[in-house]
């Protein structure tokens, strides 16, 4: 990961402060979200890793602005989240996009994909450009993801499969071009093959256009694989952070560590002693 950018010093994009959720109350509250506190930079490719029920959900949504906070803020672009009025939260989802988990659940099914796209165009001022350069830049972002536009027009989204799907969304975000991505788990529901070209294509994003991406995933060998830095969280809280070779080369927390043993190989050298083959040679 040494040849990549530094990513990691840039300017201030999204930053937590004692960021709280709280569900119920009395007895049956749940600190579903700790006072966590962070700070991603324009560009960054941040993970947040843990295990189902540690938060993460919760938080994507409050990041999100469709939970409300208990406790603490958001600031965007180093200054306070203002997402008061309608207006002000439409504003700030220009700058900030999910690709949720589920892409079956994320498509009006009586949508067409041109719809679905055009919508994208539309939605970046693009509503009155001429339907030919609208088709240009429908085929350019189908491209970026390996599909072809011109066997997706006239299809609906559940025609196709649970990959293809998953592809579609990051053209709509190729399209969109919001600042921030935040993506929860989006490659739970492919096969190991597509993860891969999946996360692949995230990474392009973020080189190409310099978007902050928020990975959300209970998976650490994928973060390591994929991020500048990594936040483990753990009940609610981010028990570990830094560079992602850092937390996971010299993990601190005991939490991390077992997250780490459960993936093995992901950082032990090869222990070649041990391999027959090369003995006998
Ligand atoms: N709408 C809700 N009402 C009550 N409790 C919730 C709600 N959403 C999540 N929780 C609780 O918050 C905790 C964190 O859940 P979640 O954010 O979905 O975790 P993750 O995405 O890491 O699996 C869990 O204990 C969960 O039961
Ligand atoms: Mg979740």
């Amino acid at each position: 990961m040494s040849e990549r950018k530094d990513y990691t010093n840039g300017p201030l994009c999204l930053s937590g402060r004692n960021l709280t959720r709280v569900f119920g109350t009395g007895a049956k509250q749940n600190v579903a979200v700790d006072h966590v506190n962070f700070d991603f930079h324009e560009g960054e490719f941040v993970s947040i890793v843990g295990e189902s029920g540690s938060g993460k959900t919760t938080l994507s949504k409050m990041l999100l602005g469709l939970l409300n906070i208990s406790e603490g803020e958001i600031l965007y672009q180093g200054k306070p989240r203002d997402i008061s009025s309608r207006k002000k939260l439409n504003e700030y989802w220009k700058g900030i996009q999910p690709i949720f988990q589920d892409p079956f659940s994320s498509y009006n099914i009586f949508h067409k994909i041109d719809a679905v796209l055009l919508d994208c165009i539309a939605m970046r001022g693009g509503r009155n450009l001429p339907y030919e350069k609208k088709v240009e830049m429908m085929t350019e972002a189908c491209s970026f993801v390996n599909l072809k536009f011109a066997e997706l027009t006239n299809k609906y989204p559940f025609e196709l499969s649970g990959g293809q799907m998953q592809r579609l969304m990051i053209a709509r975000i190729f399209l969109l071009k919001p600042k921030i991505l935040l993506a929860d788990e989006p490659t739970s529901m492919v096969d190991a093959c597509s993860r891969a070209t999946i996360l692949d294509m995230l990474l392009n994003l973020r080189d190409e256009t310099g978007m902050t991406i928020i990975f959300i995933t209970h998976d650490i060998g994928l973060a390591y694989y994929i991020s500048d830095t990594i936040y483990i969280m753990e009940h609610g809280k981010f028990v570990e952070s830094g560079k992602a070779d850092e937390v996971i080369l010299n993990p601190q927390a005991a939490y991390t560590k077992r997250l780490i043993s459960d993936v093995p190989k992901i950082h032990e050298e090869w222990d070649l002693s041990t391999v027959e083959m090369i003995n006998n040679l």
